[in-house]
């Protein structure tokens, strides 16, 4: 209630997807924003699952938020829950908001929770979307809050694995995560010192990068790391790969090229070989500076959005400014990283 006695008009908020850094920073951003401009924010738990059970943390107020931008994860939990594959689930969606009271819907996500979103305002639900994911492979933005702290992480161990490559003469082959996008693999490999690096854009070739490790060997350097995606693939018939299990937006869940990676490098070469998985480290912790930042920014467009009455788009973010893109667009096509961006990686390969 307003201090006038009457009831605030509502905007529910939810986190969808894998978590990432940055997330408690958007919501803080939009509970700020939506206070001044009159609103109150309805804190939705578990992503989409929330929607369907009708679950969430009450109005957000002041106090709540307002130290959590340098927290990691999300206060609002978070699920890969997609109510287009559960009977009526649209039409719960849509019962939960309205029963909720609140008109409005900001969705914090991927491509999954925003392609959701996006389906939503075709039927008639007033929803924004804020881009989040650690790998970077949204359309129509430049960059998504949580990946440059992955990045950080990410960077961080693959410089650490130099000294004990070193020590023992060892190569290290490192799995980075992104899904089908390499992003992450190829910045933290390039920023990290890898000797090669590897992304799901382009198939290896095992036999080029143990030519590359042999070289290195015969120069002098005793050691390599291998930033691999972990949806590199290699040229068929090269390795067996592995069966994939699919979550409820028919993803692969992607894993273990490192290991089967190392072991084949091993045999064919000679040198002793280690692999690590990076995994969950890399979203998991607070937030770098520049994704407390943008997350802040995304989140108080998002609001400002709402109350304009852009529903249907996305907050993104273009050069250093924030502005409003069509969710369709988004969510239509993968970033993936250019050839030309690859190409300018492979020149450190030796
Ligand atoms: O999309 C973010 C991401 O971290 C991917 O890089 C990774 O493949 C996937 O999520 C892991 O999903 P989960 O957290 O469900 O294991």
């Amino acid at each position: 209630m307003s201090i006038t006695g009457e009831k605030k008009k509502q905007i529910a908020v939810l986190t969808g997807g894998g978590d990432a850094p940055g997330l408690n920073a958007v919501i803080r951003g939009i509970v700020f924003k939506a206070k001044k401009l009159g609103y109150d924010v309805l804190g939705i738990m578990d992503g989409w699952r929330g929607l369907l059970d009708s679950k969430h943390c009450g109005v957000l107020d002041l106090d709540q938020v307002s130290d959590i931008h340098m927290l990691g994860g999300t206060i609002l939990h978070t699920s890969r829950t997609n109510p287009y594959k559960i009977e009526d689930g649209p039409k719960k969606v849509k019962e939960t908001l309205k029963s909720l009271d609140c008109d409005f819907l900001i969705a914090i996500g991927g491509e999954d929770t925003l392609g959701v979103a996006n389906k939503l305002v075709k039927d008639g639900v007033n929803a924004v979307g804020v881009p989040k994911t650690i790998d970077n492979d949204l359309s129509e933005t430049d960059y998504t809050f949580g990946f440059n702290t992955a990045i950080t992480r990410a960077t961080e161990a693959i410089e650490n694995l130099h000294t004990t490559a070193k020590s023992h003469h060892r190569t290290i082959v490192v799995e980075v995560m992104g899904r089908h996008a390499g992003w992450m693999t190829l910045e933290a490999g390039i920023a990290g010192g890898a000797s090669v690096i590897l992304l799901p854009e382009e198939e290896f070739d095992i036999d080029e990068i143990c030519k590359i490790l042999k070289n290195r060997k015969k120069k002098g350097k005793n050691y390599s790391i291998i930033a691999a995606s972990e949806g590199a693939m290699p040229k068929k018939g090269q390795m067996e790969l592995q069966v994939q299990e699919k979550d409820a937006f028919g993803h692969v869940r992607l894993g273990g090229i490192a290991q089967r990676l190392a072991k084949e490098i091993e045999k064919k070469t000679g040198i002793e070989c280690r692999h690590v998985v990076l995994g969950h480290l890399q979203r998991a912790g607070n937030p770098t500076v520049f994704d407390r930042v943008l997350g802040t920014r995304l989140g108080i467009k998002a609001a400002d959005m709402i109350d304009k009455g852009e529903f249907g788009k996305m907050v993104a973010l273009k050069g250093t400014d924030i502005v409003a893109v069509p969710l369709e667009k988004a969510v239509g096509t993968l970033k993936t990283v250019p050839k030309q961006r690859y190409e300018e990686a492979k020149l450190f390969f030796e």
